[in-house]
């Protein structure tokens, strides 16, 4: 019956055991469970966008090889969370319909443009900063297949950090032209990134509920707390200064205070409004158009080659 069903998975999730694409789940649980996936794989393949701009750019083949792996490894990380919602029943096909006609969202920080190559390293070092933080804890999430793929994930967001740090600390003891750009690039991208944590715990509609489910195992604001705490030492040591004179180590509470952040913003840029949203999803909605024939083909390929079998 289903209140069995029902008290066999509060006892799942009470137990910090993992729910399985064949056990049953509230359809709240679903269709949560479905909404963060997609949107963190459309945030995936979206986020190839701003680096791959400078791919062709790049200022040495090393930059240039490091780079052609990094954005392959979001399209693998975007391939990995797709095959992790259709386990729960929704096909990659119907996820990436949703993504290219505005029904769904990927993460306010592809929305910003990639200005010079130090962005390539501010995005490297404080977005995928930004990303381990909030990923790391996910590899504990209650739905199996998708704490899974963040551990596979995980391993791959720590190389890519590291990658951008290198690269910012490779110009920083360049010219003052280089540690010009960098500055310019951690201006532009610190606040964007606080952003990627969500809105603040008291206007946050789904972090009670993804808590209770053991979906998130911390809010917004701890874990955009942990990455402040993370960046202002690496700051510090890479010789930048953050944009935010508020700023300080508070002694009592073990952590930085920051300033505000601008939620007007953020908010224009979900919504859909940032500098980048339009090209974005016109971006990706041309590839998938412009993939149609492969698709096609292969689908006419795997039933001639069924018809051929049976
Ligand atoms: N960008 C866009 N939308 C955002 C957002 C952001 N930065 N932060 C929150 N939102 C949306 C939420 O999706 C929700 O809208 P919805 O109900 O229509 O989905 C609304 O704002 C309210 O936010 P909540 O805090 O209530 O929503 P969540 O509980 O889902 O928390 C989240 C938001 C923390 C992003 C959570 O969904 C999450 O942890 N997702 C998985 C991680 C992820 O998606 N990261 C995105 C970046 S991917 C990345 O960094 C790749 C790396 O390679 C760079």
């Amino acid at each position: 019956t289903v209140p069995d069903l029902e008290s066999h998975f509060e006892h799942t999730i009470s137990k910090d055991q993992r729910i399985e694409p064949r056990d049953w789940v509230p359809e709240g649980y679903r269709k949560t469970m479905v909404r963060q996936i997609a949107q963190h794989a459309h945030s995936e393949i979206i986020g190839m966008q701003p680096e791959g701009n400078w791919i062709t750019r790049a200022p040495s083949l090393r930059r240039k090889a490091i780079l052609l792996a990094k954005v392959q490894d979001e399209a693998g990380h975007g391939l990995y969370l797709y095959s992790a919602a259709e386990t729960l029943g929704t096909s990659r096909q119907e996820l990436t319909e949703r993504l290219v006609s505005g029904r769904q969202k990927y993460s306010s920080i592809f929305n910003y443009p990639t200005l010079t190559f130090a962005d390539v390293g501010a995005i490297g070092w404080l977005v995928d900063g930004a990303a381990i933080c909030n990923q790391v804890p996910l590899c504990r999430s209650s739905y199996g297949p998708y704490a899974r793929a963040m551990v596979r994930i995980c391993k791959e967001e720590s190389f890519h950090q590291r990658q951008g740090f290198e690269l910012l600390m490779t110009m920083m003891k360049g010219t003052e032209a280089q540690r010009e750009m960098v500055q310019d690039a951690v201006n532009r991208w610190w606040w964007p990134s606080l952003m990627m944590f969500g809105p603040p715990d008291a206007d946050s509609p789904n972090t009670a509920q993804s808590m209770a489910w053991k979906i998130k195992r911390h809010t917004n604001d701890e874990l955009r707390q942990r990455f402040v705490d993370m960046s202002v030492p690496q700051a510090e040591i890479l010789g930048v200064t953050l944009p935010d004179p508020e700023l300080r180590w508070n002694d009592e509470r073990q952590h930085y205070d920051f300033g505000e952040i601008d939620w007007a913003e953020f908010k224009q840029v979900v919504s859909g409004n940032g500098p980048c949203n339009e090209q974005r999803v016109a971006h990706r909605r041309k590839a998938h158009e412009d993939g149609a024939w492969v698709r096609e083909a292969a689908a006419a390929h795997a039933r001639k080659t069924s018809e051929v079998a049976a």
